[in-house]
């Protein structure tokens, strides 16, 4: 399939985001192998969470889906049911779990996984599949659990008999959520402490949750210390998912014509990189005071039509911001002066390879984009042509080159766009909403 995006002669209303991502994959994992009932509402109704749902049902665990409830600007929202059934109360699934698209799914269903005692296989799509699975293989392993993956157990599908877990002390080499994540997890269940040290920040989302679920948990900079203890479930409202607000932020900052409110957008610190970014860049921003939503703050946000600048993006700044860099370079294209993004490594083992993807679809666009080992220089202005362009199957990808299509002289073509249902099941209709303002 294609989707033809036209220029938009402007860009006006407000989006309420779907549910954040990440924050949906926890609430359910945490609370099926918690001790009660819980309601996660918003949560996301994307082919990534939704594997994890199919993956938790096999499981064993019960989970109800209700479709359908009215969120607070009228979109309709999902509800799950969780009864909670502790590690104990997982079994051995019939067949192997697939987790699609989602390495959120395979990382910490492998850390659960490796804790329960029996045998499980965790197979994924193409894209999946190449993406390195060692990260969280080593550390689980040297807590004693048996995993193995293809390919010298560097890849999957990963084979599991869990159980009988010891906790470490690990220095994690790269700045991973999902694998500090994986870890804690196997720690909820393990004998004795289990002790992170993470090389800089990643999203805290698990830390949050586990907190407020009863986890002992101690947090000094980016240190983080597990005592084995079960957790109680505990009701989610999800917050908006602010990696699906960043392509509004951008589109809003980028095009001469716009007024753009996102409403009820997570502001965890340690996701809002894009937000830092773009103010850098002189982009027109006005946060509204936040307020909390699951344990993490909310906030609404309204994008004018900006002049941007161009910026440097390295360090410490890049896990903050590591979905966003393909709207962060399409937005270079159009600041005045240089852009350079580096220490981004990680995001050549994404769902795509997307520095080589994002460089080799923005300069079929006509932007001035240098490709780097470990990011990209972009130099702007630079006016984009619309032309057709390939999503390389890679959701985020697919939504910066949407959004670039709102901006370029002529149309651009999207090939593969039904790839954003991965984390962002409305975004065409909503793009094409924002258009008739
Ligand atoms: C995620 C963590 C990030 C991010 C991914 C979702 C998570 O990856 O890129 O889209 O939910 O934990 P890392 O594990 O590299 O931090």
């Amino acid at each position: 399939m294609t989707y033809k995006v036209t220029p938009a002669s402007a860009l006006e209303g407000e989006i309420e985001p779907p549910g954040d991502k990440s924050i949906s994959h926890r609430a359910v994992i945490f609370n099926s192998i918690a001790h009660g009932r819980a309601s996660i509402s918003n949560y996301l109704e994307g082919a990534d969470t939704l594997a994890t749902v199919r993956c938790l049902k096999a499981l064993g665990v019960d989970i109800r889906i209700e479709g359908g409830q009215a969120g607070a600007g009228g979109r309709q929202t999902t509800r799950l049911t969780v009864t909670g059934c502790g590690i104990e109360g997982l079994a051995e699934a019939e067949g192997s779990l697939d987790a699609r698209n989602s390495g959120t799914t395979m990382r910490l269903l492998a850390g659960l996984l490796s804790a329960a005692p029996f045998f499980t296989v965790i197979s994924g799509d193409a894209s999946l599949s190449s993406r390195p699975m060692g990260r969280v293989i080593e550390p689980l392993r040297l807590m004693g659990a048996d995993i193995r993956g293809r390919d010298r157990d560097g890849f999957a599908p990963l084979a599991i008999r869990g159980g009988g877990l010891k906790g470490i002390e690990y220095h994690m080499p790269v700045a991973s959520a999902q694998v500090k994540s994986a870890i804690l997890l196997a720690g909820l269940f393990a004998e004795g402490a289990t002790t992170l040290h993470q090389p800089a920040t990643s999203r805290d989302h698990t830390e949050r949750l586990f907190r407020a679920m009863g986890a002992a948990l101690t947090i000094t900079e980016n240190v983080i210390t597990l005592d084995p203890d079960p957790l109680t479930c505990l009701d989610v409202q999800v917050p908006g998912d602010i990696s699906s607000a960043a392509p509004w932020l951008v589109a809003g900052s980028l095009h001469p014509e716009a007024r753009i409110t996102i409403r009820g957008v997570g502001v965890n610190p340690t996701r809002t990189g894009i937000i830092d970014v773009l103010r850098a860049m002189g982009a027109q921003l006005v946060i509204g005071e936040p307020r909390e939503s699951g344990g993490e703050p909310v906030a609404d946000i309204t994008v004018e039509s900006s002049r941007l600048e161009g910026v440097e993006i390295c360090g410490d700044l890049v896990p903050r911001l590591i979905d966003e860099i393909p709207l962060i370079a399409l937005a270079a294209t159009q600041a005045t002066g240089t852009t350079v993004i580096s220490d981004a490594q990680e995001l050549r083992i994404k769902e795509s390879d997307r520095i080589q993807t994002t460089v080799q679809e923005l300069l079929r666009l006509g932007a001035d984009v240098e490709e780097r080992p470990d990011g990209m220089i972009i130099r702007g202005p630079t006016p984009l042509r619309g032309a057709t362009c390939d999503s390389h199957g890679d959701h985020r990808l697919a939504m910066a080159l949407g959004i670039a299509g709102l901006v370029t002289r002529g149309e651009t073509i999207v090939i593969d766009p039904e790839v954003v249902d991965v984390s962002y099941p409305g975004f065409w209709k909503d793009l094409e909403r924002l258009k008739a303002g």
